[in-house]
């Protein structure tokens, strides 16, 4: 459906009785039917989908990932802990980190967890402790222009992120010096790619660099499929993607002379559509020129619009036939958080609920106490039922931290 008011039967305007506004909300059931469709599409190569965290980290969620059959990515030990709570393997897990401390190496190594190397100076530092002792993979930079706009494009030559492709005679350098057991390759290009060609080209960069390492277990193309976020906006054929990158690996997988299970790493495309930020209307109010309607949310608690220019879709809950009227959507935060502008909704009216789409991935897991406001509380719904997955925060919850002098 495209603008629910209901999701397997639970309402989200109960919702907002019970639990208060805004509320994040999280559809379990399309979480790992997303988990089943990648499966499907990569279906011809042994497949393992890790999970960016990144997107959504609330540990109930990582739990349901891990049911559904996935594991995880983690960017930083807090995030490697997130998902050894949630129940997943060590060896579920892979750290990637992007320039941390070699502490936080050593932390996740003694958990257990597989290490994406990022950098030369890591590499080198990897080697002198654990020589060949701890099996890792390497981050590759493949040069690759690729992503819904420049802040998310990760794989292009002046991205900070992995090792460039170009520097492969030094990273094979320090393999050999150090006698490194390196499983797995990786790239990660970007966010919302939408074209399969750009998965091929980041697979030809891999296979060729791959062929260069004897040990490989795996190869991991990282994540970035684009979901839709208007109405008929095209997401990302991950169909086409598997079949072409799936083929293209296997065709390697017989030149290399083993069989390698294929990565990838979701967030996205496994959480994005699945959430809904459910916000209530403060005021609407008439300006010369523009009829803005202000929420009870802003940058704080959905900063993609801010950041990234993101569009999300609104609608009026309260009123889904009323006339049409065209407005902009503002955040209550102190700064210019306009969270959709311009927009059609049915007639809005101070009280009326309204529903922010898309609000799975990078909602949450960016928000912030800007302005001193309170993060939301978290429902996930599964099976028919609601579930509070976080609770919404108190003032105290601001303060805890603060030890307050005594002038
Ligand atoms: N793997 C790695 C190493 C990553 O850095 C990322 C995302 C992913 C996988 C998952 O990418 P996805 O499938 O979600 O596109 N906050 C931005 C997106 C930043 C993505 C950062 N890395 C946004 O809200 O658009």
């Amino acid at each position: 459906m495209q603008n629910p008011s209901h999701i397997q039967g639970v309402s989200f305007a109960a919702l907002a009785d019970e639990f208060g506004t805004p509320l994040y909300i999280y559809d379990g059931e399309k979480i790992t039917n997303q988990v089943k469709t990648l499966q499907e599409a990569f279906s011809a190569v042994p497949l393992r989908i890790k999970y960016a965290t990144k997107a959504l980290s609330n540990i109930s969620i990582l739990k349901l990932i891990r049911k559904a059959g996935a594991g995880v990515d983690a960017v930083s030990i807090e995030e490697v802990k997130l998902g050894l709570m949630a129940g997943h393997p060590a060896e579920g897990i892979m750290y990637t980190p992007s320039g941390v401390g070699f502490e936080e190496i050593r932390e996740a190594v003694d958990l257990g967890i597989m290490i994406n190397l990022d950098s030369l100076p890591l590499m080198e530092e990897f080697g002198k402790v654990y020589g060949d002792s701890v099996p890792a993979c390497i981050r590759i930079n493949p040069h690759i222009m690729a992503g819904g706009n420049l802040k998310i494009s990760t794989g292009h030559k002046e991205s900070k992120f992995g090792i460039s492709i170009e520097q492969l005679p030094l990273i094979l350098e320090k393999v050999s010096k150090y006698n490194l057991q390196i499983v797995g390759l990786h790239i990660h290009t970007g966010s919302d790619i939408l074209d399969a060609e750009v998965f091929l080209q980041g697979g030809n960069v891999l296979f060729e660099a791959a062929i260069q390492f004897s040990g490989l277990k795996f190869l991991d193309f990282g994540g970035g499929f684009k979901v839709a976020y208007k109405p008929n906006d095209i997401a990302t054929d991950v169909m086409e993607v598997g079949k072409k990158v799936g083929e293209a690996f296997q065709e390697f997988c017989k030149r290399y002379g083993r069989q390698l299970e294929l990565w990838i790493e979701p967030g996205k495309f496994l959480v994005s559509e699945a959430g809904y930020l459910l916000v209530k209307t403060n005021l609407v109010k008439e300006s010369t020129t523009v009829t803005f309607v202000g929420v009870d949310t802003g940058l704080n608690h959905l900063i993609r619009p801010m950041m990234y220019d993101a569009y999300h879709g609104v609608y009026n809950l309260s009123n889904s036939e009323g006339k049409k009227g065209k407005y902009n959507i503002v955040g209550y935060i102190c700064e210019t958080d306009t969270i959709a502008a311009h927009r059609e909704l049915n007639e809005v009216k101070a009280g009326d609920l309204l529903v922010i789409k898309n609000a799975g991935a990078y909602g949450y897991s960016m928000a912030s106490n800007y302005n001193s406001r309170l993060r939301p509380a978290e429902i996930l719904i599964w099976e028919g039922k609601a579930y509070q997955i976080r609770r919404r925060e108190l003032f105290e919850d601001l303060i805890r931290n603060q030890e307050i002098l005594d002038f």
